[in-house]
């Protein structure tokens, strides 16, 4: 069935000029955009949004990375969609990314990786419900 994952372009991808490409990449890939907006976590938001890698050693260098400059997050409609976004974003590390992947063209390291996707249907609504309210879902 049609469904729904979350994403972020991450603030290297941002900072790095790489929006539009991204989007590209993204609505080539037959995912329909229903919400965006550019944000920017305050680090209190990021640990909130990342609690689930609090006791990982990089969970500092995380909140740090992703409250530091602007994000886009959206909310993405296609068949699937939590398991083909995650195969279009590619590896986490990007040393082991696919040819074709958003990971691939333009994430930095393992830490600064351009792109986030959900792993699951129910943390895509819970990180959908953290960016946005039900007004800006379309
Ligand atoms: P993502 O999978 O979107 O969400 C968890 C993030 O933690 C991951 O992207 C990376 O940005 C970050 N991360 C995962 N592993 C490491 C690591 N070993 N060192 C630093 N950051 C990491």
């Amino acid at each position: 069935a049609t469904n729904r994952t979350f994403t972020m372009i991450k603030p290297d991808a941002v900072e790095a000029g790489n929006i539009g490409n991204i989007l590209k990449m993204i609505t080539d890939g037959g995912f329909k955009i229903v919400a965006m907006k550019l944000t920017h976590l305050s680090e209190t938001d990021a640990k909130k949004f990342y609690a689930v890698h609090a006791a990982r050693p990089f969970y500092g260098e995380l909140v740090e990375f992703m409250s530091r400059g602007p994000i886009v997050a959206a909310i993405l409609e296609k068949e699937n969609a939590v398991e083909d976004f995650r195969a279009l974003i590619g590896a986490t590390n990007p040393a082991e990314a696919a040819e074709g992947t958003i990971r691939k063209a333009y994430a930095k390291s393992i830490g600064e990786n351009a792109v986030h996707g959900s792993d699951s249907d129910e943390n895509a609504a819970i990180e959908a419900a953290f960016h946005f309210a039900g007004r800006e879902i379309f």
